[in-house]
């Protein structure tokens, strides 16, 4: 008998497995029990039964079910979604055109490609997109980056668009939803919302369009005499959030990580021209402010940030809430500073040597605000002083490391000529309100889907560093090869809790505040009648075999490609290795 994918899934998954990937399980009886991910609540009443492969919550949302079920929940998708994710999880291939699980979310994928190669066609091919490609080229982008990119241009007729989507089967209202039709107030029609525009196609993290960014290339004015605006962008979509999108990571994401820094820069023609002149790790943000969590997704690449954006820190400018937000996620940061009135677009059309040397002559954030500081007021008459130190002292507060703190203090008194006291006396009057730092652009949810999608691995770690916390003998069970194994975060705090001592919360790393305060939080909460010793070794247990098992997979994926290269070579030396780290693996489990 043919099992359905379903079962097969639910064969190949194990639900604690998966639920622990999200939120922390504790071994009650032969059960799992934990706080409900889906109502608030002190005492855990959420369960989780290896044996019937169910959860349920016996609190008040009495929610329960299978694992699909939790996966649907907790990443708020619908029932296909989920069905590929788990499947891809298991391994388990689906079939293509299964029409259940055809969600809606993958219709507007399907209309976001059908566009944006409807775009590029238009841009290529027809005699109205002539001027729009002399205009790229004219702005100094070449038919390679065309490609690339798969930049287009959106005729200027009010239904090219839709009427091709819809000869491809598609409704109306889909393509409304897409972001790519607008309906009319008046007559209830709906009409094309890129026209007469070059396109700057937005992808995800697997280079696949999700919204577009659609540029004018002539001077035109409105049927009301106004100018047309420069940019009309996809506005939010089920797959479209410009506050959590980056352009260009899709392209970038290997280079940050090899050259261990991310350029930021503002806009599309920014990133474009420096990936054309082979500057490969920039990315932009697409017309907003910068958010916590576009950092929070660089962050994953690389901990060092350059940011070149408009040098305006007048006020509240974006700039200067990006780098204070960079700062408080923990970025190592430098400001390349652009000469007056140009962007990085200009600056590399004109000469990619110039841009580099940018590059290498970045600025320390503390030389930047301070030159640009005393730059702004005459600091010899109290106006001034009182301009500088506006600018400089909620800077100042938001430096995590005292030692930076206090040199940056010591560097303001000495600018200003008043005593240090005195800075620091004003210092502590700054507080910033709840909210205040969260930018407007950025919704809740986002910062807690964040939180959900840590991976087992490493909540592991931080439950890890919590039992170490609760008793500290159990960091001597660690051994030198075992470093390996965890993240580089990981490594670097178990090095401050060995020099410091565990009990020392003054100096925290810089940029492991806010984490270390989570470790400390959580230590004092957790439960006290587990054994943090015995707990230690069972976590760490758990985190070897996870290693190892990522591993496996890693080496069976790539089997899969020497297989489909035939390189028999290639296959033996993966296979051997295969063997050895699944030996590993069960002597694990077995000891
Ligand atoms: N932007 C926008 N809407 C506007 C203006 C700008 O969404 N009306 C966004 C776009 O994402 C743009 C970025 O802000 O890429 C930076 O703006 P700007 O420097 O004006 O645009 P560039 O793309 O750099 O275009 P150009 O340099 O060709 O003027
Ligand atoms: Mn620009």
């Amino acid at each position: 008998m043919i099992s359905s994918p379903i079962e097969e899934i639910k064969n190949r998954l194990d639900i604690v497995e998966v639920i622990q990937g999200y939120i922390k399980l504790h071994k009650a009886g032969v059960n799992y029990r934990a706080i409900c991910p889906f109502h608030n609540e002190k005492k855990p009443s959420f369960f989780v039964s290896p044996v019937r492969q169910r959860w349920h919550c016996f609190g008040s949302c009495s929610e329960g079910g299978d694992i699909f079920k939790f996966v649907m929940k907790i990443e708020g998708l619908e029932f296909g979604d989920a069905l590929r994710l788990l499947a891809q999880r298991a391994g388990v291939e689906l079939k293509r055109q299964d029409p259940v699980l055809k969600t809606q979310r993958q219709r507007l994928y399907e209309i976001c490609e059908l566009a944006c190669s409807f775009f590029q066609k238009q841009l290529k091919v027809s005699s109205l997109g002539k001027e729009a490609r002399d205009y790229f080229l004219s702005r100094g982008i070449k038919e390679e980056t065309i490609d690339n990119w798969r930049l287009g241009y959106a005729p200027d007729m009010w239904n090219s668009l839709s009427d091709f989507l819809i000869s491809r089967g598609y409704i109306r209202q889909e393509v409304e939803k897409a972001g790519l039709a607008l309906k009319s107030q008046k007559t209830g029609s709906y009409f094309d919302r890129f026209r007469g525009r070059i396109i700057f196609p937005i992808f995800d993290f697997n280079s696949q369009p999700i919204g577009f960014g659609a540029r004018i290339f002539k001077q035109t004015k409105r049927a009301d005499g106004q100018d047309e605006s420069k940019y009309i962008n996809t506005p939010a979509t089920l797959l479209y959030d410009k506050s959590s999108v980056l352009y260009g990571l899709n392209r970038a994401g290997l280079e940050i990580r090899k050259k261990d820094a991310s350029v930021l820069v503002e806009g599309y023609m920014d990133a474009l021209m420096a990936h054309q002149a082979g500057y490969s790790n920039v990315v932009a943000v697409s017309g907003t402010a910068l958010t916590s969590y576009q950092l929070k997704t660089l962050k994953r690449y690389s901990d060092n940030l350059l940011i070149s954006f408009d040098m305006d820190l007048a006020g509240n400018s974006a700039t200067k809430r990006g780098i204070d937000l960079a700062q408080e996620i923990g970025f190592n940061i430098r400001i390349v500073v652009m000469p007056e009135g140009s962007d990085p677009a200009d600056v590399i059309l004109k000469d990619p040597n110039e841009w580099q040397n940018l590059i290498e002559k970045t600025k320390t954030i503390h030389d930047f605000y301070f030159e640009n500081a005393l730059s702004k007021f005459d600091r010899n008459t109290l106006e001034g002083k009182k301009g500088i130190s506006k600018i400089l002292l909620p800077v100042i507060k938001r430096i995590p490391d005292k030692i930076e703190q206090s040199v940056w203090i010591q560097d303001l008194a000495k600018a200003l000529l008043v005593k240090e006291e005195d800075v620091s006396e004003e210092l502590r009057k700054i507080t910033f309100g709840p909210g205040k730092e969260v930018m407007p652009e950025e919704s809740n949810y986002i910062s807690k889907d964040y939180c959900l999608s840590k991976s087992r691995k490493d909540l592991l770690e931080e439950f890890l560093l919590v039992l170490a916390v609760k008793s500290p003998g159990n960091l001597d069970l660690l051994k030198d090869q075992d470093y390996n194994l965890f993240s580089v975060r990981f490594c670097q705090i178990v090095k401050y809790f060995k020099e410091k001592g565990i009990g020392n919360r003054d100096s925290f790393p810089l940029g492991q505040e806010e984490f270390l305060n989570l470790i400390f939080t959580k230590a004092e909460i957790e439960q006290s009648d587990i054994n943090p010793c015995q707990e230690f070794e069972k976590c760490f247990r758990d985190f070897k075999v996870l290693t190892i098992r990522e591993k496996l997979a890693e080496i069976s994926k790539k089997i899969k490609e020497a297989e489909s290269e035939n390189n028999y070579e290639m296959i033996k030396y993966l296979t051997n290795e295969f063997n050895s780290f699944s030996k590993f693996r069960c002597d694990l489990e077995n000891a």
